[in-house]
């Protein structure tokens, strides 16, 4: 509650104090973590006006939510996950294990985890007409339009899911679309392809099942190299969560109107396509490629500090320094290379980046290597094709979202999103009839 009162410093419960130059009067606002409640503004008002409010496009800085899930320090370059620093889980941990802390919020015993993992690995089938449903598409699909529109359908397959106040029913949505993701994802890819789509194999891990899913063709069974398995463990805990960036913000958004987790994770995937969030390691391979060669490196770096271009992959709206996951991920490139043969473009993307870390255009503007950086390079060597990138990055996002709904559905705070708006149009105008107007 705010509360206005004569303007004294406190010291005990801190407070803001807030003058309205246009009455006089001053505002003692509580401070609570670093904000203000925004509804406490509207308190602060002119008459029969509308009370304060703050206009913020972007929601650059507003917080939407309390959230325990993910802490980003963007000055450090801290990431963690429940309080886990994100190199320890890359290092230690597998994709479902991190699923598993990001939606119960702690670490499982072994046996959670032997339940956790086999309750996944038995529900990665889909029903017949969801696979007839995507040989709908047209052959030449994007992928992430598959994917997204597959994801919204489940809801009409698993309609009590709209129970969302049931635990137990929650529980089971988020074991079903952890474990149809990769499915739908890998089949996404095969309709672009003209191949047939594989079935689920629960005798692989959640990677290398994907893999299979991805890449099998005659052979009974499938079995990918361990160095490629673990680098897409490490690619998928790194993708797993971002705290509140678009597409979540879109399933909190969407999901606070209290649809079943389906639609919001289908809204999800919406936000993810674009290419603001999504697409920025697609851009670096075109780049890398553009560049050809080492000695076009001086060049290009002139032309990006001249403003004529970007030098993608570089530069994030909150880490104003060295982007953690790209230091994991560079380091993959090496164990993927060492399978899949040497990809050219990584040595220029090193030159890049080390000419760009000791220039003084990238240091004074913060710009370090992003995730997008380097991940484009070892999709490319897993043979994907760049319309496979962004699904690659919703598969495992599906876990932050699903942990980011849950914390939402029990969060007593939260209300249906509906922010306000700033007026800007006519007002009062009196409707002319068709036969007056146009004569
Ligand atoms: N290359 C060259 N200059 C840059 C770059 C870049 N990649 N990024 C920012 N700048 C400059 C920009 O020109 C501006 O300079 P000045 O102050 O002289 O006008 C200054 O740095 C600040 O830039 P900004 O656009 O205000 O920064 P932002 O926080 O709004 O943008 C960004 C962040 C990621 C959109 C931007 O850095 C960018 O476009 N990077 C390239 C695209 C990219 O790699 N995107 C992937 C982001 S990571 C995805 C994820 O986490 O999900």
């Amino acid at each position: 509650m705010s509360d206005e009162r004569a303007n004294t410093p406190s010291t005990d419960d801190p407070t803001l104090s807030v003058c309205d130059n246009r009455t006089g009067r001053t505002y003692e606002l509580p401070l609570t973590d670093g904000t203000i409640r925004a509804a406490d503004l509207a308190k602060i008002k002119v008459a029969d006006e509308p009370g304060l409010a703050v206009y913020d496009p972007g929601f650059v800085n507003t917080a939407s939510c309390r959230s325990s899930i993910t802490y980003i320090d963007g000055d450090r370059g801290i990431l963690e996950y429940r309080g886990y620093p994100i190199e320890q889980l890359a290092e230690g941990s597998t994709y479902l294990e991190v699923a598993y802390l990001l939606i119960h919020g702690a670490l499982p015993t072994q046996t959670e985890y032997e339940k956790w993992v086999h309750e996944i690995t038995y529900h990665t089938f889909v029903h017949e007409n969801v696979k007839a449903f995507m040989e709908g598409f047209r052959y030449d699909a994007h992928p992430m339009g598959m994917l997204l529109a597959s994801v919204g359908a489940l809801s009409t397959f698993y309609p009590e899911s709209r129970t969302i106040s049931d635990p137990a029913n929650r529980h089971m949505q988020i074991v079903r679309m952890i474990a149809k993701m990769p499915t739908l994802g890998a089949w996404s890819f095969r309709h672009a392809q003209g191949k047939p789509y594989v079935y689920p194999d629960n005798e692989l891990s959640y990677c290398e099942n994907f893999l299979g899913m991805l890449f099998k063709m005659s052979e009974h069974n499938f079995r990918a190299d361990e160095r490629l398995v673990k680098a897409l463990e490490v690619l998928f805990i790194l993708h797993a969560d971002h705290e509140q960036n678009c597409s979540t913000n879109a399933v909190r958004s969407v999901g606070s109107s209290q649809v079943d987790p389906y639609s919001a994770i289908a809204a999800g995937i919406a936000a993810l396509y674009g290419p603001l969030h999504g697409g920025a390691n697609e851009a670096v391979l075109k780049m890398l490629r553009r560049i050809g060669s080492i000695d076009k490196v001086p060049d290009f770096i002139d032309g990006v500090k001249s403003g004529k271009e970007r030098l993608m992959g570089f530069g994030h709206r909150v880490y104003k320094n060295y982007d953690p996951r790209a230091t994991i991920i560079k380091k993959a490139c090496d164990d993927v290379f060492a399978v899949t043969g040497f990809n050219p473009l990584l040595k220029i993307a090193v030159e890049l980046e080390q000419i760009a870390l000791e220039d003084e255009y990238f240091v004074q503007r913060k710009l370090y290597p992003n995730v997008d950086f380097y991940s484009g390079l070892i999709y490319e060597a897993l043979s994907f094709p760049p319309e496979m990138f962004t699904v690659l990055f919703a598969i495992p996002r599906t876990a932050g979202w699903l942990a980011q709904w849950l914390e939402l559905v029990d969060d007593t705070e939260q209300k249906i999103a509906r922010p306000k708006q700033i007026y800007t149009g006519d007002r009062t105008l009196d409707f002319v009839p068709r036969q007056q107007r146009w004569t």
